[in-house]
């Protein structure tokens, strides 16, 4: 027996006369004395199934059908008499039904398919009817596509697609390890992998020059809008490249699955150094899509009389300032005290303006520098009447953090971006180590196995200065993917560890299983990984990966589907040689 002759959204008016079987569940069920009507779906789309009392039995037991029940009709379809609906892609037929079954019922839905204003824990809780709806469903198939796009580009270049342990010794990728306790090795733990970055390198080792896997990773980090604690990356390592290859793939990639996907040309991909974005735009991640770039003028405040200005500058800091254009009017004191508020979470201890009006600056600090300063700043801002300044004096960290984030508070606010604009560019020259000041200690930028670049001596006094050769592209102001030329020599490698503060002993016992590969003729390599979830949510221009992804987690890591994580009993714990700290206490 089979449920059904057409899927949902597929018949048209060719098919009048025709008799169909259809089965799906019921959207709405709507009773006009006389007549009912039932809204059928399916994946496909929706088809109008009409019930007359002269099918007597289908009409009867049609008037028990409610909201998502799983029904299966058998009819014929006709040509609707009125109420043709154009937004319907089946909406100039309907089926008028000769008999129904129901296959089974539902309980009354937690919310109606398809409805916006949900909360999003209900929303997750209920993930499978998420899904049902047309938004969702659309993100699940295009999940999908893209999978299938990425495999045949990569296929046809000869890369091939492995697996690589979840149950492992993890990479460290500057977040906590999810870990796991091992039943048979006593005290020993696995850890799930931050990414399959050891892994790929090994197998390029082992002369598999060329690898991809659409990978789960792992990380145990606080969760944003960006993160999940579990994602999925497209993880690329190929041997015998270099930076350019591995640019060009990377683009060449991402162009086709925008064309593919949302039928966008990204065009040729911009590219700025790590050095430019940061002095431009305040971030290693721009959204270019807009101006309001950030233009310095610690000159200018070294001299002038503004104490906090020139303070700042004569004790190594930044004076940087945006023109928010024409914009000037629609600023009140109001806004700028929230900007202000605003951008002190990124540290600034103010925010100074001057409006520029046609009668000249209006500004309470204005009072503080000469016609000459005001008109050098103004001049270098391109200032003209109806914009407004905005200036931040302070660390070049919390300059870059406060200004950069408060180009996107602004882009937000004004709609600076029309919606469906895409901008792709890639961001080069990144530092090889980053200070942690708290900790006192350097960490790797990217991750301890990036090449530094061969122009950056790895005894330069001013740690700070060494480049690696690490890459990241970014799309509408989100890191989308990001790689590197790796180190394939031992000696390097074990280098670079001990800038980061991993002596020999250390680095044998971490990561003795790479270095040891490195050692058995290991060929110059380097890859690339893309955040899945992320190109698919920023190609959606969705707010949150969460939307692309089948079953996520919420901000404090559990699933509301299963309610994970939740607790074991303790003969589990027992066999994991495991104890309940809590409990023991107690004992
Ligand atoms: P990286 O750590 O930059 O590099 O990760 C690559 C890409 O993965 C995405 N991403 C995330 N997406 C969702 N939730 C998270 N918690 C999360 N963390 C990262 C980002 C990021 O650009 N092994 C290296 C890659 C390499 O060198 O080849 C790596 O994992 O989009
Ligand atoms: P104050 O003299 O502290 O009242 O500051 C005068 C103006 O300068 C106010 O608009 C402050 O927001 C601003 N301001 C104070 N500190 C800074 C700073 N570090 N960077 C930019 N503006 C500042």
């Amino acid at each position: 027996m089979s449920y059904r002759t057409h899927r949902l959204g597929e018949l048209r008016k060719q098919n009048v006369g025709q008799s169909v079987k259809l089965s799906g569940w019921a959207d709405t069920v709507r009773d006009h004395g006389g007549l009912l009507f039932i809204d059928l779906r399916d994946r496909y789309g929706t088809t109008q199934v009409v019930f007359n009392p002269e099918h007597k039995d289908a009409y009867e037991l049609a008037q028990k059908v409610r909201s998502e029940f799983v029904i299966s009709i058998e009819g014929a379809v006709k040509l609707r008499s009125q109420h043709v609906n154009k937004d319907l892609a089946t909406g100039e037929i309907e089926v008028h039904a000769t008999s129904l079954e129901i296959l089974n019922k539902s309980v009354v839905p937690p919310f109606e398919v398809g409805s916006k204003d949900i909360s999003e824990s209900l929303k997750l809780k209920y993930r499978y009817i998420t899904l049902r709806g047309e938004d969702a469903m659309l993100r699940m198939e295009k999940r999908a596509k893209m999978g299938q796009v990425i495999r045949n580009h990569l296929d046809k270049q000869s890369f091939l697609e492995l697996e690589t342990p979840i149950l492992t010794k993890s990479t460290p990728e500057g977040a906590r390890d999810f870990l796991v306790p091992s039943r048979l090795n006593e005290n020993k733990f696995y850890a799930l992998p931050q990414s399959p970055q050891i892994f790929k390198q090994l197998f390029m080792v082992a002369g598999i020059d060329r690898y991809y896997q659409i990978a789960k990773c792992f990380r145990d980090e606080d969760l944003r809008a960006d993160r999940q604690p579990e994602f999925t990356q497209l993880d690329i390592e190929l041997s015998f490249t270099n930076v350019e290859e591995v640019m060009t793939l990377g683009e060449d990639l991402l162009k086709n699955v925008a064309k593919e996907l949302i039928d966008v040309d990204l065009g040729t991909l911009d590219r700025l150094t790590y050095d430019d974005a940061m002095d431009r735009y305040g971030s290693d991640k721009p959204d270019t899509r807009f101006g309001l770039k950030l233009v310095n003028l610690s000159d200018i405040a070294a001299k002038c009389s503004f104490k906090v200005f020139n303070d700042v500058v004569n004790k190594g800091g930044l004076v940087k300032g945006i023109n928010v254009k024409g914009l000037a009017e629609q600023l009140s004191r109001k806004d700028i005290d929230d900007l202000t508020k605003d951008i002190s979470k990124f540290g600034a201890r103010g925010l100074a303006w001057i409006k520029v009006e046609e009668s000249g600056l209006s500004s309470v600090i204005a009072k503080f520098f000469t016609e000459e300063e005001l008109k050098a700043m103004a001049d270098k801002m391109g200032a003209e009447p109806g914009d407004i300044l905005f200036f931040v004096a302070d660390s070049p960290k919390v300059v870059h953090d406060s200004l950069g984030n408060l180009r996107l508070i602004l882009r937000d606010k004004f709609n600076l971006v029309e919606k469906g604009t895409f901008k792709a560019l890639w961001v080069t020259d990144f530092p090889l180590l980053e200070w942690l000041p708290e900790e006192k200690r350097y960490k790797a930028m990217h991750h301890p196995f990036t090449s530094p670049s061969p122009s950056s001596p790895l005894d330069e006094k001013d740690l700070n200065k060494i480049k690696s050769l690490a890459y990241d592209l970014v799309l509408n102001g989100n890191e989308i993917a990001g790689g590197s030329i790796r180190i394939h020599d031992v000696d390097v490698q074990k280098q670079v560890f001990a800038l980061l503060g991993i002596d020999s002993d250390a680095a044998e016992d971490k990561f003795g299983h790479l270095l040891g590969a490195l050692r058995h003729g290991a060929p110059p390599h380097g890859g690339i990984a893309f955040g899945y979830d992320r190109t698919l949510a920023v190609l959606m221009e969705d707010d949150s990966i969460r939307d692309v992804i089948p079953f996520p987690k919420t901000q404090k890591g559990q699933c509301l589907v299963t309610d994970a994580p939740a607790a074991v009993v303790d003969l589990e714990l027992m066999d994991l040689h495991v104890k309940n700290i809590k409990k023991a206490n107690k004992e």
